[in-house]
């Protein structure tokens, strides 16, 4: 069977089996195995498939018609226009998380920047922020090391690992101890799913995705809460702070911002839902820490 014979039975095979997008997830399945891009599939349409390679696109599909995610089959996961390095176990970024991305690069000023990505899963965030702003320097939080080592992987494949330093911890927990800056933001993509929501998650987030890297206790909020309540330690004067979250929790989670903040608001993906707050710590005057502010 040539390449396109067998992307056209693989389509019907993940169609009969629930798939979305049958055509789409059998191309880029066969493109992964014969290593061409989707395009060149096309070009190459009367290529033959051996049998090592009908063998190990049939294990795909079979994995795939299973709910796996063709994110965690492929090994690959785009983020603003660029691959990132996924695995089983870590969270696969979200297009929606662009948003938090962008207004946290929008807001930083042209020289050094320090910033903190609590949750960094893969690095997506970190690592465009590296790319995008060649001044930045990025401290990466996860609390699941082969998240950390992700990170780290993407940020070598990106040329900007002299610019992250990828830590494995409990949130602000993993800096103690180190010679940490304030910094001028911290952004976090946190879990925020509430405990009673998983039963509504589709099968191949339910069943495949790190729980831990989706739910957020009883409303979702648990990790935002510590994020906020803790943040101020480790902002400089007049630092920012921008957090993920669902549309339906933008008001409880913009409370969480009272005293010593300012400029709260929330932000709107292109579908015009909330998907992230921002704040910023009341300038004080001086360089250094609210001294009010709990160390966490
Ligand atoms: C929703 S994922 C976001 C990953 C990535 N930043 C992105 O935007 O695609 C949340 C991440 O936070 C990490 N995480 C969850 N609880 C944490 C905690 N207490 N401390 C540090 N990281 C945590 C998870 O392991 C997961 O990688």
């Amino acid at each position: 069977m040539n390449l396109v014979e067998s992307v056209a039975r693989a389509a019907s095979y993940l169609e009969r089996h629930g798939v979305s997008s049958p055509r789409l997830n059998s191309e880029v399945l066969l493109g992964h195995v014969v290593r061409l891009e989707r395009v060149e599939i096309y070009t190459n349409y009367d290529r033959p498939l051996s049998a090592a390679e009908a063998e190990a696109y049939k294990s795909l599909l079979v994995k795939r018609a299973g709910g796996c995610p063709l994110q965690y089959l492929t090994g690959a996961a785009g983020f603003m226009g660029l691959s990132f390095e996924v695995g089983p176990g870590v969270f696969i970024p979200r297009p929606e998380t662009e948003v938090l991305a962008l207004k946290l690069l929008e807001g930083l000023p042209p020289g050094r920047a320090e910033i903190l990505d609590l949750g960094t899963g893969c690095g997506n965030i970190a690592v465009c922020v590296a790319l995008r702003h060649p001044s930045a320097v990025v401290v990466a939080v996860d609390n699941d090391r082969r998240a950390v080592e992700l990170c780290e992987s993407n940020a070598r494949r990106y040329g900007v690992s002299d610019r992250i330093r990828a830590l494995v911890g409990d949130l602000y927990d993993a800096l103690e101890g180190r010679s940490s800056p304030l910094f001028e933001a911290i952004a976090s993509n946190p879990p925020y799913i509430p405990e009673s929501a998983v039963g509504g998650l589709p099968v191949e987030v339910r069943d495949f995705e790190p729980m831990e890297a989706l739910l957020g206790g009883p409303d979702g909020l648990d990790v935002v809460r510590r994020i906020v309540r803790y943040a101020p330690a480790h902002l400089k004067s007049g630092g920012r702070l921008l957090v993920e979250i669902d549309d339906g929790q933008v008001e409880e989670a913009m409370n969480l911002f009272d005293g010593g903040w300012e400029e709260v608001r929330y932000h709107e993906d292109l579908a015009g839902r909330a998907r992230v707050v921002e704040a910023r710590l009341v300038a004080t005057g001086l360089s250094g820490v609210n001294p009010c502010s709990e160390h966490r």
